[in-house]
């Protein structure tokens, strides 16, 4: 069994792990089982899902299978999904229901909202900032029932942040954004820091695409490591949460060991030199 994973501590008291599973793209009950069968046995401790990846009813399923095998309970992990853009707005207590269904979970320890804008309506519509506020009010009545221990967005932007402090009762305790050396999200993360609000990596490996970059393989060369677990490292070393994806076991346990080596202060200096504003996922600085 491996040993507990570190972790950052959440602005609810929760400690979340720094190393999560992404599941985007994981499809099917069979590959959902195979995966996170090889990340229990890795040590990771938290799974992230959302509704959009339409795959929460398969990892609640798998996770109810395979976490006796394991010898661990619904205590010992740690899930975090996410609002869909069609429900945002006055749709919004139905989605956190239907997550919680999905998942066959009582509570969900982060919920998110996805995406700033709403699905059906242009990115520069009026609407967006009224639905993004009624959704958040929606979760918050789900934090105080306990139904979800934290709530948080993903892909705000500064502003959208700012917007959604002023109307609040309850201040986000996550922010997960794309993150990785190409994009080093400077504003954000001091925003974020400022805020009492964890900055989340999501897409740390570019979507595959950092993998190959020169500098990437020329570091990971020199401390005898693979690509993926230097850019995963130059992450939780800076205490960003990641979530890398793979559909393969080797690669899922591959991508976990990346709590037993250091990047020196010149590794770290040549990769956070790449930063160039490189976005691989969705863009939200359009959506008002
Ligand atoms: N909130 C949001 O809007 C948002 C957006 C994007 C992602 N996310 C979350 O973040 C997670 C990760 O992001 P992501 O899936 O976009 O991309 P990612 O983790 O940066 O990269 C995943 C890609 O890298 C490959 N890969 C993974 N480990 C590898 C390794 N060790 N060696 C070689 N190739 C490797 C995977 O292929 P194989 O599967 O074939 O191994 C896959 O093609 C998602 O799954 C999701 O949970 C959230």
């Amino acid at each position: 069994m491996a040993e507990p994973q570190p972790s950052v501590l959440l602005n609810t008291g929760a400690q979340m792990p720094l190393l999560g599973l992404g599941t985007f793209r994981l499809r099917g009950p069979d590959e959902m089982h195979q995966v996170i069968d090889a990340a229990l046995t890795a040590g990771y401790r938290a799974f992230d899902t959302a509704a959009v990846y339409r795959n929460e009813a398969d990892l609640g399923c798998a996770l109810r299978n395979l976490l006796p095998k394991h010898g661990l309970t619904r205590a010992d992990i740690f899930i975090t999904s996410k609002l869909g853009p069609r429900d945002q707005g006055s749709r919004a207590q139905e989605g956190c229901i239907r997550s919680l269904e999905q998942l066959g979970l009582d509570y969900i320890d982060l919920y998110l909202v996805h995406w700033p804008g709403t699905q059906g309506l242009k990115m520069g519509d009026e609407r967006n900032p009224g639905n993004r506020a009624e959704s958040w009010a929606a979760m918050e009545d789900f934090h105080t029932s306990g139904k979800f221990r934290a709530i948080g967005v993903s892909n705000y932007t500064l502003g959208h942040l700012r917007e959604l402090l002023k109307g609040c009762r309850m201040p986000p305790a996550v922010l997960q954004v794309e993150f990785h050396p190409k994009l080093a999200q400077v504003e954000l993360r001091a925003l974020c820091r400022e805020l009492g609000v964890c900055f989340q990596a999501y897409s740390s490996l570019g979507v595959g695409c950092l993998l190959s970059d020169p500098v990437v393989l020329g570091v990971a060369k020199r401390c005898g490591r693979s690509p993926a677990q230097v850019l995963l490292r130059w992450a939780v070393q800076q205490e960003v949460p990641v979530l890398p994806k793979s559909s393969q076991p080797e690669r899922v346990a591959e991508n976990g060991q990346i709590f037993d080596f250091h990047l020196s202060e010149e590794e770290m200096g040549r990769l956070s030199a790449l930063d160039c504003g490189k976005k691989y996922c969705w863009d939200p600085s359009a959506v008002v």
